[in-house]
């Protein structure tokens, strides 16, 4: 995957610069076009003579050594890449990057770089482990950079803990991984949005009608979308899991809120994905205050939702929709008929009531249905697996209704997050 790509590797000033300049030549021997670019204090620990001898470039370090009146060199490299390699990662250019900061040569290339960022740290494990490191990681991650876990050994400071710089054999392997992650991408330029967790109907103040879901299907489909190269909007109700990384959040409560947020966005959308649970039914009154205990029985009157999906169904000019339908009996009637009612291009079938399938677990047992007869059962696999699955076949699918050839280059700004 290296072969013939341009990759900028960032060297900081840890003593991990000492392995960057075997990173350089591993990468020059997988075939990549490496320029180097080092900071000052990388330039005081490792020659940047070194990286040039083992790169065939020439180094920079200064942010105005301009060796080419023809280009402008920070933008220049910035947009010439294909990938960015920054190993190691310091501390002090974590934060920069996290707050946009451009004062050497390697920041001021990151803000402009449109290409894929791997980060591997290195730093004390002290440092580590300091919150405003790990919230400025945190912060990186949700933007799309992506991170190789700095591994537990013996550091330089004497130390032993988490902290080591990964193997250069390692980054070339995970680099090698994320380009071929990166140009799998049959949802590229395509808008997505999906629904996630179950609603909450107020009864009053401190109560409320709600249902199982964690909203780990959504979430699963939703990273799907998102690694298969679309921009993901993601409304969702009460949940339990932990939201994707680089998808746009949408936190809503009731039916009613989820409604308005999906119509609002469905114009701007290309793939619509409903996997929340909704409450059919909310309270009729919501009261103000807390409902006082009597003597008395109590009776909740209640009224019917808005059908989302239905709406949906009914707007759709050229979306593609895909519902879920979580079911205890008669599993395929119920799924064809809300399908065909709901005006669905697939339906997702989930038997909530089989092991390890349906709300609250990480996996799930389903079958999607088609409007043309078609079925295709997943049997158990992880939620995020289902998810490429299902997303995969979504991708065929408007392929073959000529609907829009994916494509695209992968930028920065989606995806992310620790690679294994
Ligand atoms: O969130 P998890 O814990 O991971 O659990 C996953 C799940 C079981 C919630 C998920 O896989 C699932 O099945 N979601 C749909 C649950 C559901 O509401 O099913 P339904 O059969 O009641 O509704 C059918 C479809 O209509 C769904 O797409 C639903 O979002 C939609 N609907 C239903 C009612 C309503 N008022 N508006 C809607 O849009």
């Amino acid at each position: 995957m290296l072969k013939g790509k341009t990759v900028i590797l960032g060297v900081c000033g840890g003593i991990a610069a000492y392995k960057a300049a075997a990173l350089c030549s591993k990468l020059t021997q997988a075939g990549a076009q490496v320029h180097v670019i080092m900071t000052a204090s990388a330039a005081k620990l490792v020659q940047p003579l070194t990286f040039q001898a083992l790169s065939k470039n020439h180094v920079v370090v200064d942010t105005f050594d301009e060796h080419d009146p023809a280009v402008i060199t920070h933008v220049d490299m910035a947009d010439s890449a294909d990938l960015v390699i920054i190993a190691p990662a310091t501390a002090n250019m974590l934060a920069k990057l996290a707050y946009g900061l451009a004062d050497d040569m390697l920041s001021t290339t990151m803000l402009v770089t449109r290409a894929p960022i791997l980060v591997a740290p290195a730093m004390n494990v002290h440092m580590y482990d300091h919150p405003t490191v790990q919230t400025n990681m945190a912060t990186l991650v949700s933007r799309g950079v992506y991170f190789i876990d700095a591994a537990v050994g013996q550091l330089a400071c004497g130390y032993v803990g988490k902290g080591r710089m990964a193997e250069p054999e390692q980054i070339v392997d995970v680099a090698s991984r994320l380009l071929e992650q990166l140009q799998d991408r049959p949802l590229a330029g395509k808008r997505v949005l999906v629904t996630a967790g179950g609603t909450v109907e107020r009864i009053d103040p401190v109560r409320y009608l709600t249902n199982d879901s964690s909203g780990k299907m959504g979430f699963a489909v939703a990273e799907a979308a998102r690694d298969l190269g679309a921009e993901v909007t993601l409304v969702a109700g009460r949940t339990t899991g932990s939201v994707p990384a680089g998808v746009e959040l949408i936190p809503v409560q009731s039916a009613q809120d989820m409604l308005e947020a999906v119509l609002e966005r469905l114009d701007g959308t290309d793939i619509v994905v409903k996997a929340a649970a909704v409450a059919d039914y909310r309270p009729e009154v919501q009261a103000d205050r807390k409902i006082k205990k009597t003597e008395e029985a109590l009776t909740l009157r209640l009224v019917k939702n808005p059908d989302i999906l239905m709406e949906v169904g009914k707007r759709k000019k050229g979306q593609f929709v895909v519902g879920f339908a979580a079911e205890t009996d008669h599993l395929e009637e119920n799924a064809i008929g809300k399908l065909e009612r709901k005006n669905c291009d697939l339906l997702v079938a989930n038997d909530v009531t089989a092991e390890g399938a349906g709300f609250g677990t990480d996996t799930n047992i389903i079958t999607i249905y088609g409007p043309d007869g078609f079925k295709m059962p997943l049997p158990l696999c992880t939620k995020r697996e289902a998810a490429d699955r299902l997303l995969r076949l979504i991708a065929d699918r408007l392929d073959g209704a000529g609907i829009g050839q994916a494509q695209g280059v992968p930028g920065g700004e989606s995806g992310g997050g620790r690679m294994p």
